[in-house]
């Protein structure tokens, strides 16, 4: 449910009801929470905006001020930075952000935690905060779902509430513009429609449960290397059709409470006083209510800063620099910055605040529902892995007599992602096997501090949950650091399982494509012993494959979360048919993308520019404009089935819908993903095409279905930069395909000039 959706059915209560449960709530929440109780904007059934008003003009110009100021949550070593008096008393041990609340007019404190993958906590870890991990955000777009990704939505919210948080720093979503990001594996690929309706999906689920999320890093803070210093240079069209595209659909689905904006400069101008795109895109164009707060350290300027569109400046004084408090009040007595721009501030803040139920239903701790919330995770994993081949070798027969199972300590777990989303998972308060590599400090209550850097895996292991299953057969493991004593263990087993890892973490790019280490090495050393082997990948996101014709299969299984050993394990051996799709293209060579080496990759210390010349055409689209033939395609995906598409497809007059039929030729049940993609038909030939629409079917063996798929026609319109406006209008081709590259059917059709709108 949206955040307008709560709005409506908290409408239907009585104003009596409401304000008794309020009642009740505010006093667990604050002291003085009855005072606030018979306050008018207590009366939860007028609008939020409503509301803010009615508070907002009883605060005072301290009061507002200290709502737009953030401070550090307890992170890495403990507290630091500068810190309110109530802090060491509200202020919980993984707590990434908080801003104080005023129990005067029963504002409650936000308290916010990272919280893409699972509620982070990677840094400071008590006993008992361990949260779900779930799959990486690039493993969640590929399952193609957005019922999926609101479920882990749902429980990323639930988990939130029961830590007592009412603010998550999910939604992350840049674009997959350059696959070497080391935050790729939290993103949600390389396709705006894609990205944008995931994570607006998932954004939408987290809110349900009355916590506020944010979508992040707005914007173009596309690479690690230098982000801070980085310059994203962009046209304005190029920009809106891609990058912003995707935060638009995120944000008209999901209504985050709030847009985190980025470190870099975008187009010249810090992301966090970027007036064109606070106040022009965001605010301006797409009219979005709700308030921006800056990246943990994001923010450069007071005045440009609050009148380029900032509204909360957060982990104020982490390097001993403040731009709001001080600074701000004297920006409004010296008349530099409006109070009416101070108010908006407040008012966005408070409507959000309103909007998501955190006035009328408060966070208090709980226990999660840790079995529940496995489940979640492990079918968001099985549904995002991707066969990406197969020689008939799989699904494995429970009947065989001997495995080998190699590399990628899948005796331990599987492999997460690093930075300020790392999740610390239920299931490793008992051990200390986790860290790998990097050393845990204990402190005398038990809690430990988990150093950045350190490769974490997640519970249970992919060998336990393979001998499991494979109950008769001698199941073996070594670890791959002797390529040739892995050889000799895959010569004498019926089949090789080689897991394969790439670790990925916020703030440092990957250098390349490469699995690290020796790993192809070792791939190649195995399947020349036994060319019975699969490769499972758990990469952040897509890497080369030089040892692809000598294996008999490869499954992608990212980073798979809580859930991710039984989830490898079911498609193994059959018992759920793979129906991930790539949200990203694999290349076959770096020389391949458009920046066949990172911007900046060595001289890291001076600002300096990344220009994105290739513009709209990220991805697959820059393949096809530069017929480029990647390793696998965006879209592509294979199944323990076939399918059948087409012939014909049936496209709607105002090209709302397109119709086709899909048909299940194989003998098991799975689910295709039925792709639409457009493209304008110039008089010198086709445009790139770009995803539409599409629609994941499950069919039964033999099972035939007509299937009629919404298509939203922004990627395929031209973005007007003096209108600020979409068009659309002449002839363009409509191609109903199962991956970018494979089109079994199209059909032409032609538009009226029109502008879509808003
Ligand atoms: C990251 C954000 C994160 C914030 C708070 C920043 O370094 O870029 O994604 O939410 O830290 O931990």
């Amino acid at each position: 449910m949206n955040l307008f959706g709560v709005r409506s059915s908290m409408a239907a209560l009585a104003t009596f009801a409401v304000l008794t449960f309020t009642a009740r709530a505010m006093s667990q929440a604050t002291p003085s929470a009855a005072v606030a109780v018979t306050a008018p904007w207590m009366n939860a059934t007028l609008p939020a905006d409503q509301r803010a008003d009615l508070l907002l003009a009883q605060m005072s110009q301290d009061e507002q001020l200290q709502l737009v100021l953030g401070y550090l949550g307890v992170n890495v070593m403990g507290p630091y930075g500068r810190r309110p008096p109530d802090y060491l008393k509200t202020v919980l041990p993984g707590t990434a952000g908080y801003v104080p609340g005023i129990p005067r007019l029963g504002i409650p404190s936000l308290i916010a935690s990272d919280a893409g993958l699972g509620i982070a906590n990677g840094g400071h870890l008590r006993p008992g905060d361990e949260a779900t991990a779930l799959p990486s955000g690039l493993a969640t777009a590929a399952t193609w779902d957005p019922e999926i990704a609101q479920s882990t939505g749902v429980m990323l919210g639930a988990e939130a509430r029961d830590r007592a948080f009412n603010v998550v720093l999910a939604g992350a979503m840049n674009l997959a513009r350059e696959p070497r990001s080391g935050r790729t594996f939290e993103y949600a690929g390389e396709d705006p429609l894609l990205a944008g309706v995931i994570v607006g999906a998932e954004v939408a689920g987290i809110q349900s449960q009355h916590v506020l999320s944010t979508v992040k890093h707005f914007a173009l803070n596309d690479q690690e290397t230098g982000r801070l210093r980085l310059n994203a240079n962009i046209g304005v069209a190029a920009a809106r059709e891609s990058d912003l595209l995707a935060f638009e659909i995120a944000i008209e689905r999901g209504h985050p409470g709030a847009v985190m904006c980025a470190y870099n400069r975008y187009n010249g101008t810090y992301a966090c006083e970027n007036d064109p795109l606070l106040n022009g895109v965001l605010k301006g164009d797409w009219k979005y209510p709700g308030w921006v707060l800056s990246d943990w350290g994001a923010v450069h300027s007071t005045v440009e800063a609050a009148n380029g569109g900032l509204d909360q400046e957060s982990a104020s004084g982490q390097d001993s620099r403040e731009f709001f408090g001080a600074p701000l009040r004297q920006a409004l007595a010296d008349g530099q910055v409006s109070p009416a721009r101070l108010h908006d501030m407040v008012h966005r803040i408070l409507r959000s605040m309103f909007a998501g139920g955190l006035f009328d239903f408060p966070a208090a701790k709980r226990s999660p529902d840790a079995e529940a919330h496995r489940a979640i995770a492990r079918r968001d994993a099985e549904e995002a892995i991707v066969l990406l081949k197969n020689n008939g070798m799989l699904p494995l027969s429970r009947s065989l007599r001997s495995i080998a199972v190699i590399g990628a300590h899948a005796d331990v777990g599987v492999l997460s992602g690093g930075g300020s989303s790392q999740v610390i998972p239920i299931g490793h308060s008992a051990t200390d096997e986790f860290p790998i590599t990097g050393s845990v400090q204990i402190l005398p209550d038990g809690s430990k501090i988990v150093p950045g850097g350190t490769e974490i895996y997640d519970p249970p292991s992919p060998l336990a949950a393979i001998r499991a299953a494979a109950a008769n057969a001698v199941v073996t493991f070594t670890s791959g650091d002797d390529a040739a004593a892995a050889a000799d263990m895959a010569r004498q087993a019926d089949v090789v399982v080689v897991f394969a890892r790439q670790w990925m973490s916020e703030g440092r790019d990957v250098p390349n494509l490469e699995l690290p280490g020796d790993q192809d090495a070792l791939i190649a050393a195995v399947a020349s012993a036994n060319p019975r082997t699969v490769v499972v990948l758990e990469t952040g996101g897509p890497v080369l494959m030089p040892w692809l014709d000598q294996v008999g299969a490869v499954l992608e299984a990212w980073y798979a979360g809580s859930g991710g050993a039984t989830a490898i394990q079911r498609v193994l051996f059959g018992e759920v048919n793979p129906s991930g799709r790539l949200p990203v293209t694999f290349p076959t060579a770096e020389e391949q993308l458009p920046h066949p080496v990172i911007s900046n990759s060595i001289a890291r210390l001076a600002p300096f520019d990344v220009d994105y010349f290739e513009g709209a055409e990220v991805g697959y689209r820059w393949f096809q404009m530069k017929n480029e033939k990647p390793l696998f395609p965006f879209g592509y995906g294979l199944s323990y089935t076939t399918y059948r598409i087409g012939p014909s497809v049936a496209v709607a007059a105002d090209a709302s819908s397109a119709s086709v039929s899909v048909i299940n030729t194989g003998t098991v049940a799975g689910s295709e993903t039925v792709q639409v993609y457009g493209a304008a038909v110039a008089p010198e030939g086709p445009g790139t095409r770009r995803l539409i629409g599409w629609a994941k079917v499950p069919l039964r063996p033999g099972e035939s279905k007509q299937v009629t798929i919404a298509l939203d026609l922004r990627p395929i319109a031209a973005f007007d930069e003096q209108r600020h406006a979409w068009k659309l209008g002449g002839n363009y081709l409509v191609a109903v395909a199962t991956s970018s590259q494979t089109i079994p059917a199209t059909a032409t059709i032609a538009l009226p000039s029109h502008e879509l709108s808003p």
